[in-house]
């Protein structure tokens, strides 16, 4: 595995594999590698001639400076992690590099991006990920993106901009990787304190809860989601939301049909920040 670190190493390295007809495919991180990224990276593999992982702790999406401070940075671990699951290049560009002195343009996407992740957030979080997704697809130019459903709404936010963009690359999404008892795999999961470990699975037990009482026949979504609320209740967590959505577009749901529903919860546990979510699906 190459490591790149500037753009015009990335194309250069990247045109003969183009030119020779070989697919490329391309697994945007921020670093923190876990079995969610390894999955990933692994699907690229199996489906792409060449695998480029990008490695960019992207500022212009950190709404809080003590998160951006914390996130876990540790290049040579994430090499060999990344190695091992299959990458062929591993693009490791600087703020510099990313954002040029007199950087001025940016991509924000629209009624999808505000509610949720975006009301809490703050509007600049998707307005980060959508331009810096979008220039990390106009470098690497890939035929196949790939991102995990655990950021569900980030996903519709990319899958909105490569659309209404007509960025030439096709989305796939991995399923959330979890821990055995549940949680979601996440860079944040490091940072839990031991006491606290254990009250992380209140998204999930929130999650199940709606889940069950949605299969026991409950539709409508005020009650479903105060259900997901009191069991996270029982781990001492509030949600920041805790609420149905339509996965595409991400405007609230009154009353489950038969279209797929998303769940998505989000809660602040000590100091660390969580999300999760799962679909309701009349056919599963
Ligand atoms: O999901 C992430 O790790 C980031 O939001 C992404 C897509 C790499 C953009 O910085």
């Amino acid at each position: 595995m190459k490591t790149i670190r500037t753009v015009p190493d990335l194309r250069a390295a990247l045109n003969g594999p183009r030119r020779a007809g070989r697919s490329i495919g391309l697994v945007p991180t921020m670093g923190a590698l876990h079995e969610g990224h390894l999955s990933l990276i692994r699907r690229a593999r199996a489906q792409c001639d060449q695998v480029v992982v990008t490695l960019f702790v992207n500022p212009t999406q950190f709404n809080d400076h003590q998160d951006l401070a914390a996130y876990p940075r540790d290049e040579a671990r994430d090499a060999a992690l990344a190695a091992e699951a299959g990458a062929d290049v591993l693009f490791v560009p600087s703020p510099a590099e990313v954002y040029p002195r007199g950087f001025a343009t940016t991509v924000t996407v629209d009624e999808i991006s505000a509610p949720l992740e975006g009301a809490q957030r703050g509007p600049a979080h998707f307005a980060g990920v959508a331009t810096v997704v979008t220039k990390l697809l106009n470098m690497a130019q890939p035929d196949v993106a790939f991102f995990g459903q655990k950021d569900a709404q980030q996903v519709a936010v990319i899958r909105r901009a490569v659309r209404d963009l007509d960025i030439p690359v096709r989305i796939e999404v991995g399923e959330t990787i979890r821990e055995p008892d549940g949680l979601a795999l996440s860079s944040r999961n490091v940072r839990l304190p031991a006491a606290d470990r254990h009250r992380a699975l209140a998204l999930r037990r929130g999650l199940d809860a709606v889940r069950a009482c949605h299969a026991a026949g409950e539709r409508d979504a005020t009650i479903l989601a105060a259900i997901g609320r009191a069991a996270m209740a029982e781990l001492a967590v509030e949600p920041e939301y805790l609420e149905l959505v339509d996965p595409d577009t991400f405007t609230e749901i009154h009353s489950v049909g038969d279209e797929p529903v998303l769940v998505a919860v989000a809660a602040r546990v000590g100091d660390v920040r969580l999300i999760d979510n799962d679909i309701l699906d009349a056919g599963r």
